[in-house]
């Protein structure tokens, strides 16, 4: 479950297609558990079974598409706890060239931090590919937009996509202005639990 109890401090780096397996299994660890009630319970269920497949996929991503970041948070003796993937925004894109594609982390990595570093850093990752305004699409019954909208990012409209046999609304939320709403450095207290005091 999410905590707020202190413990090791994330360390942040970028992704290496040795990192596939265990990326494979905290994806599918964490979508288990986010859209429970949301996305229908007969595709959660199906998830173990499509590990090999999606380290597969992680590995063609790692290796083919260098030019779209892929950073890890990782925590000892844990490893990688979570991570964040970013990219030429899909569409309907409203004007935004970039997207936050995915951000993932273990239900007890969450609430320490680790989110908002990860987001900061992909999005100075998208920054320096030479992307400019950054879009990221949550389904609209995640309270993750609330996540999103506490990092400063605007709605900017509603879509639809299939889950599973579903159709489910997706909220879109942007950061027309990334610069201004991430600094270029870590905050002087690096992310990670035994950095915060609530
Ligand atoms: C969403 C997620 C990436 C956020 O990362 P995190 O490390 O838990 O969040 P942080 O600790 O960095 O939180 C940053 C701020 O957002 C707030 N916040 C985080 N999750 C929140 C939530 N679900 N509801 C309300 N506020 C939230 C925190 O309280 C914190 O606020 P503060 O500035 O007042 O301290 C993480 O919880 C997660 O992996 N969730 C499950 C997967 C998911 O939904 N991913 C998004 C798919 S689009």
């Amino acid at each position: 479950m999410p905590t707020d109890e202190p413990g090791p401090r994330a360390r942040f780096r970028p992704a290496v297609p040795g990192d596939a397996p265990r990326l494979a299994d905290v994806h599918i660890r964490a979508l288990m558990v986010t859209y429970r009630g949301i996305d229908p319970q007969e595709w959660l269920d199906s998830l173990p079974s499509q590990l090999r497949e999606r380290e597969e996929r992680w590995t063609d991503r790692l290796t083919r598409l260098p030019e779209e970041p892929v950073l890890v948070a990782e925590v000892p003796p844990a490893g990688i706890v979570g991570f964040a993937v970013g990219g030429p925004a899909r569409k309907p894109s409203y004007g935004y060239d970039a997207e936050l594609i995915s951000l993932y982390l273990l239900p007890e990595h969450q609430r320490r931090g680790i989110g908002r570093e990860l987001t900061r850093q992909l999005v100075r990752a998208l920054l320096t590919r030479g992307f400019e305004r950054v879009l990221v699409r949550v389904l609209t019954a995640n309270p993750a937009r609330l996540f999103y909208e506490r990092l400063g990012a605007y709605p900017i409209g509603t879509t639809t996509v299939e889950v599973g046999g579903a159709t489910l609304e997706e909220s879109l939320y942007g950061w027309p202005d990334p610069r201004a709403s991430f600094a270029e450095e870590a905050p002087a207290e690096p992310a990670g639990p035994s950095s915060r005091t609530r």
